[in-house]
């Protein structure tokens, strides 16, 4: 495994299971040690179960496994001061932040319309999926710009950051929000040499999508399977690694100069016509 990380700390959100726990693999795979945190608890208006203590253990023995340190942590990203302590801490620890990687979010269903989503689920997913977003960068960019070594932030979004879909106003919302976040610190921290983009995926092989709640509720809602299943390669879901695969270039100098991107990982689901 090539070592393009070497002496780097990332931070990652939501890194107890799926797509975090793979991002975090793969940049320790790839050099960087790893500051992590997830919520191990689940939420009244996500109607499936998020990650467990024991799924965090899971991540830090992966991580371990691969020869690089990990500082992981119970902190929920509505809770500013719960992520600035990870923050710290980790800093303590390793010193430093170079890649950040906001990736924890949430997605709830029910209503088909969106108007008649409640009003804790629209909170919730705001909460979680944006205002978290803006946390997880308050609290580690600081550090970055203060040492002077630029850096990079990648923000996690969805094809719902780029396109419409039915019956959930406040994920696609949410992920629409992201992305004004990544341009407007594109701007603000291309001067201090730190990165900003966006990365926008396609379903993915994870709990979020795979729980028999989401299933069911497709089966019993045959109109809104096109939310998920459009893509225009023969592709149902892609996997969480093909997700840390834009994560480890836009992490790495492969990428030095790419900045405001907004990384399509979604199968062509956004150009379908
Ligand atoms: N799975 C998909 O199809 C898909 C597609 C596009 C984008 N995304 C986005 O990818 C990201 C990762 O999702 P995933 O697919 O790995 O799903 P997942 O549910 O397996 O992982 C999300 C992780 O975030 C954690 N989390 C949730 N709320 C949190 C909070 N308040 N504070 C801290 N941690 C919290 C969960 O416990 C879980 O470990 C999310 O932002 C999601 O919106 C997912």
């Amino acid at each position: 495994m090539t070592s393009v990380l070497e002496g780097q700390v990332a931070f990652v959100t939501g890194a107890a299971r799926g797509q975090g726990r793979a991002h975090a693999v793969a940049l320790a795979e790839h050099g960087a040690d790893i500051i992590a945190l997830d919520i191990c608890t689940s939420i009244d208006t996500v109607p499936y179960q998020l990650a467990t203590r024991d799924d965090l253990d899971e991540t830090i023995r992966l991580v371990e496994a691969t020869g690089r340190k990990i500082a992981a942590f119970e902190a929920d990203v509505r809770d500013y001061q719960a992520v600035a302590d990870v923050v710290n801490t980790g800093l303590q620890q390793f010193g430093q932040i170079d890649i950040v990687v906001a990736n924890a979010g949430v997605y709830s269903f029910g209503p088909l319309d969106s108007v008649d989503i409640e009003l804790q689920r629209w909170r919730d997913i705001i909460d979680i999926n944006l205002t978290g977003v803006f946390h997880t960068i308050k609290a580690s960019v600081p550090s970055m710009v203060a040492r002077g070594k630029g850096g990079s932030v990648i923000l996690v979004s969805s094809t719902a950051g780029i396109r419409g879909l039915r019956s959930m106003a406040d994920y696609t919302a949410s992920k629409h929000g992201v992305v004004g976040l990544m341009r407007t610190f594109t701007n603000e921290l291309g001067p201090h040499g730190i990165r900003v983009n966006s990365v926008h995926p396609t379903g993915v092989r994870t709990h979020m999508i795979t729980n028999e709640e989401l299933v069911q509720w497709y089966a019993d809602n045959p109109s809104m399977a096109a939310n998920v299943s459009a893509n225009l390669l023969p592709v149902d879901l892609i996997e969480p690694e093909d997700v840390s695969e834009a994560v480890l270039f836009l992490a790495s100098d492969a990428s030095r100069y790419v900045t405001g991107l907004e990384m399509k990982v979604d199968a062509g689901f956004t150009e379908r016509l």
